[in-house]
């Protein structure tokens, strides 16, 4: 008799990944929840063997960047893997059927299945009259109804988890979280950026489905094993921060050299989230590790705090650590102009950059190494 998880597999290869790829995808996100090598078996037989849970997504005030951001994850990609684990019964942009007959799919699962189902909820709430109407209900309506009735919601974006651009000042549309919007959510995970991270996402899934329970979560509702650490802490640059070299102006010498985008505005210590760790776009780069500072885009209204982004903000409200980093920034910029020569700061810039140049080569030769997706030292 056929274990439950042949149809799995069969699904996966007519997707064209293969075993390997699969492994592969499972050692990649128990690097990103932090979980050791010997739990990786462990994911893949739950993906394979778990039963199917109902998943709805819906898209109210959004740009669709989160979607996006979940189709294009790495190869194989989360939405491959994920898609197929998942009963996806309702996704506006994913999903065949149009008009009554996609809204009639969304009333079966409320109706069906209350407190079963998981709602993934994109874009803000807005609360203002005459917007964003979907079927003839308004958004507020939606996810009174499906938000209530959900065993739990997963907010993905800075639009739904915070409100994020939609909501930013003025606010014409009282644009609101989705936490604000229905506070009577049974279980509410928070997953900011803008756009979500899809890696992450598929890695709360994934650890959802392997353990029956959602992980640790901050005061903000967000997953430690993603927004545990700052951007600051795990950031390549941060030796160059700790030494005072900072880029002056855009494509000085100190730009060119990958030196620490701090004076430039990155607003890397007041940002938690783990870009530094797991990357965008297959994991090739991250926003400061091409260049450009952190924006804060993960972070309860972005938008507002964090602007003008191109300038350093030392009294930017939740820039808590950033009055000590000042001083420390400040005392090392010094330190480097030749107020005083400190043995330790040299010392510690030293180690600084040759972990980090030893954390490159092992990323390199990780990814020479086959099928080992993501290296041990990806690990938040
Ligand atoms: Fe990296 Fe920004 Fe911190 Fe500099 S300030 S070390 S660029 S996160
Ligand atoms: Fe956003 Fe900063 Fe990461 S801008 S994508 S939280 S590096």
């Amino acid at each position: 008799m056929p274990v439950i998880g042949d149809g799995f597999r069969r699904e996966l290869e007519a997707r064209g990944i293969s075993r390997r790829e699969f492994v592969g995808f499972c050692a990649g996100v128990a690097a990103i929840l932090g979980l050791p090598k010997s739990a990786v078996a462990q994911v893949a037989r739950a993906l394979e063997t778990k039963p199917k849970p109902t998943l709805v997504w819906l898209e109210l005030q959004d740009c669709a960047g989160c979607t996006e951001s979940f189709l294009r994850a790495s190869k194989p990609s989360a939405a491959d893997v994920i898609l197929d684990l998942l009963s996806v019964d309702y996704h506006e942009t994913l999903m065949a059927a149009a008009g009554h007959r996609a809204e009639a799919a969304l009333a079966d699962v409320v109706a069906k299945k209350p407190g079963e189902y998981i709602a993934v909820v994109e874009g803000s709430i807005p609360t203002g009259n005459g917007y964003c109407t979907v079927g003839g209900r308004s958004a507020q309506q939606i996810v009174d109804d499906v938000c209530s009735h959900a065993a739990a919601v997963i907010a993905v974006g800075t639009c739904a988890a915070f409100g994020g651009l939609p909501a930013a000042a003025p606010n014409p549309t009282g644009g609101r979280s989705v936490g604000d919007a229905v506070p009577g959510i049974r279980k509410l995970v928070n997953m900011p950026a803008c756009p979500v991270n899809g890696e992450n996402l598929a890695a709360l899934v994934t650890y959802y489905l392997t353990y029956g329970k959602w992980p640790a979560l901050d005061h903000l509702h967000r997953p430690l094993f993603a927004y545990g650490k700052s951007i600051h802490d795990a950031c390549e640059r941060r030796a160059h921060f700790d030494a005072g070299q900072y880029v002056e102006a855009w494509g000085d010498a100190g730009h060119r050299a990958g030196f620490c985008l701090y004076k430039m505005g990155c607003k890397g210590p007041a940002t938690f989230h783990n870009c530094p760790n797991v990357g965008w776009n297959e994991h090739t780069s991250w926003p400061v590790g091409c260049g450009h500072p952190c924006i804060g885009c993960a972070e309860p209204a972005f938008w507002d705090r964090m602007t003008p982004f191109y300038e350093h903000l030392a009294g930017v409200p939740g820039f808590g650590v950033g009055t000590s980093i000042d001083r420390v920034g400040a005392w090392a910029t010094a330190a480097v102009a030749g107020t005083f020569t400190a043995h330790a700061l040299v010392q510690l810039t030293r180690r600084k950059l040759a972990e980090t140049a030893a954390k490159k080569q092992r990323a390199a030769e990780s990814s020479a190494a086959p099928p080992q997706p993501q290296p041990k030292d990806k690990q938040p």
